[in-house]
């Protein structure tokens, strides 16, 4: 697929930092700075674009809050990946009728990709008549002008015209936290599973230029962030729409040479284009962490076709194995959907059988749900949602009795852990992740976040482990 892609001019970008003075003056305050609430639904790229908006409202003046009955701006971004998805964001925007009424100046805008979706914002308009502002990815660029039409013209505005896409550097981020990072390299996807609304709602695929992501890795690095992960829907495409000779293998090795003590993590790989260089080079690369997240959404080849996903069960194993041969120690993880349209029990038994086969370290598991306008909504779908729900149920039992197997195996051994957070748990008031990205309750204080120490690993359940700082333990060595 050929698209050109639009880069939008760095001067628009500065034209509309110069707008947030002026839509920061107009929210509403009360004596201090306008507060805003910011809440995101779905996966890590919203995550980064969230950090974007929070850049430009930062740009504005605006102190952040947690309370959305304190705030003067609420910004909901939503995701579209499944119904449920989009039904919790519409059930808590409902709720925000309460909340306008006791602050009436309050400004509400939705944006992302269940906004994006055809109809929705028309279901908006009618029903959702407190909310303000309603745009989608393609328009985020242009947040600040189009709060200031909200503010300066006092009516709603809807901006969630159809794209291909397009990529603005530059918009600063405020970023969630000061030692994980994520780097958008390639924004859209091409691939239509035929169950996926992403490619609907977040255009083409389209690659940030090498230099831009570099530079941006390297100012994370100097500020200290320590685990950096390239975010994409479909990294693997990374650069074809570039046309440099550089893919998603040779970025990441570039990357991998930016000075800095950080881990680098990507997602998401489609297994159709994840292939010997990249696992080789991931091999190499030092920074690299040891994890790999591969969709295989089913172990069946009948199903897999019908999900237009582009490769066999066979060639799936056989990255595996390659992978594995490379990489002995490595992380897998992966997403499976279950009840696909027409399903059956025994191509349900494939996908359980894959799974048993290939012992994922962890595993994010669906149920199937239709998009409209996806290929796989307009299927016959004759499997009843108790059937559905019982394979379902059969699936995580089988991942978790493998996951508590894998993370009993950790036991007894030395992790170099990133310290990452506090938790409530007096017994274990540290959280950390191991190179591969397991999640390890920690004993000690709080003196370590941030850093990357050596931890003994002492117990284990089917979600965790649990250890103790390897200084602290004098039967380590
Ligand atoms: N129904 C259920 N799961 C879905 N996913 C994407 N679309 C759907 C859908 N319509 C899952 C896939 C994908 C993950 C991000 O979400 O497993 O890899
Ligand atoms: Fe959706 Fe498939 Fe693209 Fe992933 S690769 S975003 S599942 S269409």
């Amino acid at each position: 697929m050929n698209t050109v892609t639009t880069t939008i001019p760095r001067e628009e970008i500065h034209r509309q930092l110069a707008l947030c003075r002026r839509a920061g003056e107009l929210l509403p305050h009360g004596p201090g700075r306008p507060a805003a609430f910011v809440d995101t639904y779905g996966c890590q790229q919203n995550e980064a674009d969230s950090e974007r908006l929070r850049g430009y409202l930062r740009e504005m003046g605006c102190a952040f809050t947690d309370d959305e009955g304190e705030a003067d701006l609420i910004l909901i971004n939503t995701c579209a990946i499944r119904q449920h998805a989009e039904q919790r964001v519409l059930g808590n925007v409902g709720a925000l009728v309460h909340t306008k009424r006791r602050r009436p100046g309050q400004v509400i805008c939705l944006c992302g990709c269940a906004m994006q979706r055809p109809g929705m914002a028309e279901q908006i308009r009618r029903s959702y008549r407190h909310v303000d502002l309603v745009f989608g990815p393609h328009a985020l660029w242009r947040f600040p002008q189009l709060l200031l039409r909200v503010l300066e013209e006092k009516k709603r505005v809807f901006d969630t015209e159809d794209s291909p896409g397009s990529i603005a550097e530059g918009i600063p981020a405020v970023r969630q936290s000061g030692l994980k990072a994520w780097v958008s390299v390639m924004y859209g996807c091409n691939n239509f599973c035929s169950y996926c609304i992403v490619p609907y709602v977040r255009g083409r695929e389209r690659s940030r230029r090498p230099e831009d992501i570099l530079a941006e890795v390297e100012a994370l690095a100097r500020a200290g962030f320590r685990d950096i992960t390239l975010l994409g829907q479909n990294v693997n495409s990374y650069g074809k729409d570039l046309r440099l000779g550089v893919d998603f293998a040779d970025l990441l090795e570039r990357v991998n040479a930016v000075p800095g003590d950080f881990r680098i993590r990507f997602m998401t790989s489609h297994p159709k284009d994840a292939g010997e260089k990249l696992f080789e080079t991931m091999a190499r690369c030092e920074k690299a962490a040891p994890h790999f997240h591969l969709p295989v959404q089913s172990g069946c080849d009948r199903v897999l076709a019908a999900m237009n996903r582009g490769y066999t069960r066979g060639q799936y194993l056989d990255k595996v194995r390659r992978l594995r041969a490379l990489i002995p120690h490595i992380v897998l993880t992966s997403d499976i959907i279950v009840g696909f349209p027409g399903e059956t029990r025994e191509e349900f038994l494939q996908t359980l059988s894959l799974v048993e086969e290939v012992e994922y370290d962890a595993l994010f598991t669906f149920l199937f749900s239709p998009r409209p306008g996806t290929p796989a909504a307009a299927l016959p779908d004759p499997v009843s949602p108790e059937e559905k729900q019982r394979n379902f149920q059969e699936l995580v039992d089988a991942q978790n009795r493998i996951s508590a197997k894998k993370h009993a195996a950790y036991v007894g051994t030395v992790q170099q852990v990133l310290v990452d957070g506090v938790s409530g748990d007096p017994e274990h008031p540290l959280t950390g992740r191991t190179p591969g990205g397991r999640l390890v309750h920690l004993t000690g204080d709080a003196g370590p976040v941030g850093s990357l120490i050596p931890v003994k690993i002492t117990g284990s359940s089917t979600w965790a482990l649990f250890g103790a700082p390897a200084d602290a333990d004098p039967d380590n060595n």
